[in-house]
């Protein structure tokens, strides 16, 4: 049996009381950690009084061992934030259906919900995309395609910034503003909502112009940045009480 956990967004204490159960008798316990960040593991490995096995994309997506053990027994694999929510683990619950391996989803809290902790409403957002982190000869520009669309139907756009755990490379909200600045040739983009470590006891939130978020000092990722349509009045009203520094 399969059990995909999600652990929420900042660290143990984000464990639902059902994905602790689950750990606490599950045979084996995995982690993968390229999809997000997850810094409490000696933490968590101590609450659950079992070992905590990390596992790179490759041993996820290609080599799937955990996927065998799971014929025979109970195998968790820990995912940052909700499980299913801006990953593509839905691949792996297809590959338990080919296998004939059941399985079983712990939903948990996730970026696409706590995004609502800027005022805007969660109805007018958009499509996501996700903003890669630049590489020589690599210069896409399908996620401001996606944020053009979404602000002519008025939609807000979040934007997830790219992350490569195991190197310690994290796109950050300056580096991020500055791509989404140069392309923006329809001067579309105005004011963003800057957001680090969001649902984190030190979550840091700033709105403003490319000018203002470029001098935060926005310690330690995860990263989004959303970029908003035109505001209800209800967004309006908390952005103006919205005490944010
Ligand atoms: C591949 S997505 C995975 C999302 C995750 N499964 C979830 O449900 O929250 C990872 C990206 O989400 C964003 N993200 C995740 N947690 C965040 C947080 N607490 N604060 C800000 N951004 C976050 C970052 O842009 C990060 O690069």
């Amino acid at each position: 049996m399969l059990f995909l956990v999600g652990l929420g967004l900042s660290g143990v204490k984000d464990l639902s009381l059902k994905a602790f159960d689950v750990l606490k008798s599950s045979n084996h316990v995995f982690l993968e950690n390229y999809t997000g960040v997850f810094r409490d593991l000696k933490s968590l490995e101590s609450l659950i009084s079992k070992s905590v096995q990390v596992l790179a994309r490759s041993e996820v997506e290609e080599k799937k061992d955990f996927l065998v053990l799971a014929r025979k027994h109970k195998v968790a694999l820990l995912v940052q934030g909700d499980p299913l929510s801006a990953t593509t683990h839905i691949g792996i619950l297809l590959e338990c259906v080919k296998r004939k391996v059941k399985f079983e989803v712990i939903h948990s809290s996730s970026v696409f919900t706590a995004v609502a902790r800027t005022g805007l409403s969660l109805y007018k957002f958009g499509k996501t995309a996700s903003i890669p982190l630049p590489e020589p000869g690599f210069n896409p520009s399908s996620f401001y395609k996606i944020f053009v669309s979404n602000q002519l139907i008025g939609a807000h756009t979040l934007f997830l910034l790219d992350l490569k755990p195991d190197r310690d490379k994290y796109l950050s909200i300056p580096e991020a503003v500055k791509i989404l600045k140069k392309l923006d040739s329809k001067k579309y983009v105005n004011k963003f909502f800057g957001c680090a470590r969001l649902g984190f006891k030190d979550e840091l939130i700033v709105y403003g112009s490319a000018s203002k978020l470029m001098k935060v000092d926005w310690g330690a990722p995860p990263y989004c940045l959303v970029v908003p349509a035109e505001l209800h009045f209800m967004e309006e009203e908390f952005l103006k009480r919205f005490s944010i520094p």
